[in-house]
């Protein structure tokens, strides 16, 4: 049986954590889209690990995938994996053999196109990661999977037709100086020697058949969804996205295991109570202008910082349109919503219920992310909750929120359709509220 996690809104709901969680119960947590844009989170007995590539259940011995879906940059991976062996984990990571690799011109080339459209305010804010050029490759039908780097001519064959066009763009078009990540032999040179290292510590796999089998022997997967619905290429606010598919649909896509399958099972939610955003574009509900103080306020408290960039992320309220959005592209069978300590002790907490556009109610998100800059969030006020000893509560139960807080999460869970299985109320394990286990639900 499968649970997949995804992120209702902008990236950084606190996956990790509920991935850890819950990865309790897994037997493997496969990662389906992105690559070392995601910064993922886990907190156990005060030990915080921050992941960018393999999958969250590391921190609980459980085997990760990296499925067809993700973009591997391979120098991330082993510098992630040496850094977690350094702590006394040991990560058991393998990579699809059709996912696409992260080349150093991708990061080059990911630099140079935020710079160029930053002059019309079109760059998405991007992690620098090569993220977008990566999948560009995949889709123009010019990337180098992790299998090619496993045959030394097969990899020589892709880089003597791809870098000279990643060249001349670099040279012809942007007039800027081609450096060394455009040289085919270096390249050869160092990825064929990344696919010796994979292929002798066996960590390339046939990600679909090897799950496909493990289903049918019982096994229970985890797919942990990196980014948020609103910034998922197909989905989110173009074009402030990330180039994969967050949202439902890419769990199938990205790791070769049916949708009949991802539907069978569980679809999970991840909800901030709140809304914070790396990056660029529009956000109605902002806290910005007079807000800003608020703003300041719940970025140090909530630690509101990029986990891959450092970046300090934009606040804002609660958009319950970006939720029902979510909810039904990914068809949540259940939500969990973080953060609810962050929160406590403010004079009053706002959501943005539903928008006005051109004097209209609107209940959801427009298509167009022109006409969402548009919208004025219609604010809902709920009535503050008190600070206090949220580890107390968490051992206690969700009976043990204070009252205001348990309004606040009902509103949500009867607007987005869906039951919530938990509530952060802090970053550690042992500070989220657990009311059901999704796998125990598809039991
Ligand atoms: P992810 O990308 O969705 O996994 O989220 P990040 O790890 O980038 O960001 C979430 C941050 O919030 C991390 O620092 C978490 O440790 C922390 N966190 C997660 N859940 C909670 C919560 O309920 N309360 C608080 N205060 N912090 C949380
Ligand atoms: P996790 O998994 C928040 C944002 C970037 C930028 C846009 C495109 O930790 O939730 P990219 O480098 O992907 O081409 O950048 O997407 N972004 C994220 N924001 N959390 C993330 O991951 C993100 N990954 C990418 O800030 O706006
Ligand atoms: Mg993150």
């Amino acid at each position: 049986m499968t649970v997949t996690i995804v992120g209702s809104q902008l990236g950084d709901e606190g996956k990790g954590a509920l991935v850890d969680l819950w990865g309790g119960n897994a037997d493997i947590v496969v990662r389906y889209q992105g690559g070392d844009n995601a910064g993922h989170t886990v907190v156990e007995g005060g030990e915080e690990y921050k992941l960018s590539l393999v999958p969250s259940g590391a921190v609980r011995g459980k085997v990760g995938i990296l499925g067809n879906g993700c973009v591997v940059n391979p120098r991330t991976l082993f510098d992630e994996l040496d850094t977690l062996r350094e702590r006394g984990l040991d990560p058991d990571v393998r990579v699809a053999r059709r996912a696409h690799v992260i080349m150093p011109y991708h990061r080059v080339l990911d630099g140079i196109e935020e710079e160029a459209k930053s002059d019309d305010d079109l760059e998405a804010g991007t992690t620098g990661r090569g993220i977008g050029p990566t999948y560009e490759d995949k889709v123009g039908r010019r990337g180098i999977r992790v299998g090619d780097l496993l045959d030394p001519d097969v990899l020589r064959d892709r880089l003597e037709y791809v870098v000279p066009q990643k060249r001349a763009i670099v040279e012809d078009v942007f007039g800027l100086e081609a450096g060394e990540e455009f040289d085919i032999d270096a390249l050869h040179e160092e990825f064929a020697a990344v696919g010796r290292r994979l292929a002798e510590e066996n960590m390339t796999v046939n990600a679909g058949d090897f799950l496909g089998n493990e289903l049918d022997d019982g096994s229970n997967l985890l797919f942990e969804g990196a980014q948020g619905t609103s910034i998922d290429i197909d989905h989110g606010i173009y074009p402030y996205v990330t180039s994969s598919n967050p949202t439902a649909g890419g769990a199938s896509t990205g790791t070769g295991v049916g949708p009949t399958v991802v539907g069978q099972g569980e679809v999970v939610g991840i909800v901030k109570a709140y809304l914070s955003r790396v990056g660029t574009g529009p956000l109605p509900t902002e806290l910005d202008g007079a807000d800003e103080d608020l703003a300041d306020y719940i970025r140090e408290k909530g630690g509101e910082f990029g986990t891959v960039t450092g970046r300090p992320r934009r606040i804002g309220w609660l958009d319950v349109p970006m939720l029902r959005h979510a909810a039904r592209v990914s068809g949540f069978t259940g939500i969990a919503v973080n953060h609810l300590d962050v929160l406590a002790g403010l004079d009053e907490v706002k959501v943005g219920d539903a928008y006005e556009l051109d004097g209209e109610r609107l209940e959801t998100m427009p298509a167009t992310t022109e006409r969402w800059a548009e919208c004025e969030p219609i604010l809902k006020s709920f009535d503050p909750w008190p600070e206090v000893d949220w580890a107390a509560v968490a051992d206690d139960g969700y009976d043990a929120l204070p009252d205001g807080a348990q309004t606040y999460l009902d509103y949500v869970s009867d607007e987005v359709g869906a039951p919530i299985y938990a509530v952060g109320v802090g970053p550690d394990r042992a500070e989220t509220i657990e009311l059901a286990d999704p796998f125990e639900r598809t039991a």
